[in-house]
């Protein structure tokens, strides 16, 4: 028996949590990953602004912008029928003032198709947050490793680990549910801290390098299916390699090339007999009549 699937909405994410129902949450960032994740099952879909390092070649995602959001955004709205399309705010935005961060989620809501925006940070970035909730857009709060602030933090390191930071990132986990995101990525925290936040607010938390105790997990695309992704931290468990197979498949084609092995019969269309002679003047030898 076949049972529908239901979009996933913001309710559904705090029932899951209720439950106990670990969400699952992936990366995608055009039509066929967002197709293929969504296909897959996953609740979440998460346009990170990583797709400027596993996309767009960069090695941070200090450079991606607001445009390069909105694009990416739309093609995953266009592949993604059920899940639940988050997408980030790029460098910077969600500091600039009310009007500013307004005007960038709006265009990520309206014009691009996400459901959420994503953004990073606790107290700094308060009042940009409430100012998108007031505005009935929904915010994914994002503490921990924050990659946006990559140049200050000194590398992609794991943060709240001695007793202060750790307690920072519970305080900054609890002004954010007071401020009324509907979930929270913890990324590269201590097991330990995400465990307490988690067991703190009543908001679902989504974990990557955060342990097991989160209410949900994400990966990103390229990393979980080794798909051209340069980077290989500790915390991403591989489970395909697409890279691998993509190669395979090229290195063939090439091959089939060179040697005149493609494009065989099959995969070629042929003229009738009578626009042959009408071409030619006269039969062809060998020629077929169309079939395709
Ligand atoms: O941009 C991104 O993909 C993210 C995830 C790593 C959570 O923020």
């Amino acid at each position: 028996m076949t049972s529908k699937r239901k979009k996933v909405t913001t309710r559904t994410l705090r029932k899951m949590k209720v439950e106990q129902s670990p969400i699952t949450m992936l990366t995608a960032y055009d039509y066929p990953s967002a197709k293929l994740a969504d296909q897959a099952g996953a609740e979440m879909i998460l346009v990170g602004d990583s797709l400027g390092m596993v996309v767009l070649g960069y090695d941070s995602t200090v450079p991606v912008t607001l445009d390069d959001m909105v694009h990416h955004t739309k093609a995953v709205a266009r592949g993604s029928k059920h899940s639940f399309i988050c997408s980030d705010l790029p460098f910077l935005t969600a500091h600039l003032g009310r009007e500013d961060v307004l005007r960038a989620a709006g265009r990520l809501v309206q014009e691009a198709g996400a459901h959420a925006v994503k953004m990073e940070g606790g107290i700094e970035i308060i009042e940009g947050i409430r100012a998108c909730i007031q505005a009935g857009i929904p915010v994914v709060g994002h503490l921990g490793l924050t990659p946006q602030s990559v140049h200050q933090l000194g590398g992609y390191r794991i943060q709240g680990r001695d007793l202060a930071s750790a307690r920072e990132i519970v305080a900054n986990a609890k002004l954010l549910e007071e401020a009324g995101i509907c979930a929270l990525v913890l990324e590269c925290v201590p097991a330990e801290v995400a465990q307490e936040v988690s067991a703190t607010i009543d908001v679902p938390t989504i974990g990557i390098g955060a342990g097991r105790h989160c209410d949900g997990q994400v990966l990103v695309y390229h990393d979980l299916l080794q798909y051209g992704s340069d980077i290989h931290p500790s915390f991403v468990k591989t489970y395909a390699d697409l890279g691998e197979q993509a190669v395979k498949g090229m290195k063939q084609f090439i091959e089939e090339v060179r040697a005149g092995v493609f494009p065989g019969p099959e995969h070629s269309s042929h003229l009738s007999e009578e626009v042959v002679e009408g071409l030619y003047g006269a039969k062809k030898e060998g020629s077929a009549p169309c079939t395709s």
